[in-house]
């Protein structure tokens, strides 16, 4: 009876300490999927953050005054944006940008009382000195944050043009943030 009960202690010390490594090799495929998909994300902010973007000479680029309605960025750096944007940032601020349970609306009527008068430059360095909450900076670099700042624009209702809008600040704080005219 006493060395029956100690090999049933002993066969549960054994099977706890086992159950761990059980446990691991028990995920299913999609969690698998999921961990590695994490890692792979976690992995690529990291490299993006440590990547910073260098600031294009203002000699090369457009940097008269102008405002977001006169096409300002190109279409195709909105859709890159978006990619960034649906990733990171429509969980609080919507799918259009007009706010959601996490954050507030980030176009429309808001962005205009918040924003008019103000630069892109100031928009974007808000976006890139602040957001996301508690990473801010970390989903891509520079380049990448202007890119969002496009999307948002675009959400707002302003058309893409033909020239990108870039990270420069000469640029960007030549920008206005206006009503639609
Ligand atoms: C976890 C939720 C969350 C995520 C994710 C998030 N935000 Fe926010 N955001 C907020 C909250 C909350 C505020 C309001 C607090 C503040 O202004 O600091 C805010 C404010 C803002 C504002 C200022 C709005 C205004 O007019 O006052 C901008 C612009 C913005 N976020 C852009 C972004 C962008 C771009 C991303 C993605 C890179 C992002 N946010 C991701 C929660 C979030």
């Amino acid at each position: 009876m006493k060395a029956n009960s100690f090999y049933l202690a002993a066969a549960l010390a054994l099977s706890a300490i086992a159950l761990p490594a059980y446990a691991q090799h028990s995920m299913t495929p999609e969690q698998k999927a999921e961990a590695a998909a994490k890692k792979a994300e976690a992995e690529a902010a990291a490299a993006a953050a440590a990547a910073p973007a260098e600031p294009v000479a203002s000699g090369d680029v457009d940097t008269s005054e102008r405002t977001i309605w006169d096409g300002v960025f190109t279409a195709a750096q909105a859709e890159a944006g978006k990619a960034l944007y649906t990733t990171n940032c429509q969980t609080c601020h919507g799918a259009t940008g007009r706010g959601g349970p996490g954050g507030p609306a980030i176009t429309g009527a808001f962005f205009n009382k918040n924003w008019v008068d103000s630069s892109v430059l100031d928009f974007y360095t808000f976006a890139h000195t602040q957001m996301p909450p508690g990473k801010a900076g970390t989903i891509g670099n520079e380049q990448d944050y202007v890119n969002i700042v496009a999307y948002v624009l675009e959400m707002h209702g302003a058309d893409p043009g033909a020239s990108e809008m870039v990270y420069n600040e000469d640029q960007l704080g030549n920008i206005f943030i206006v009503k639609k005219p």
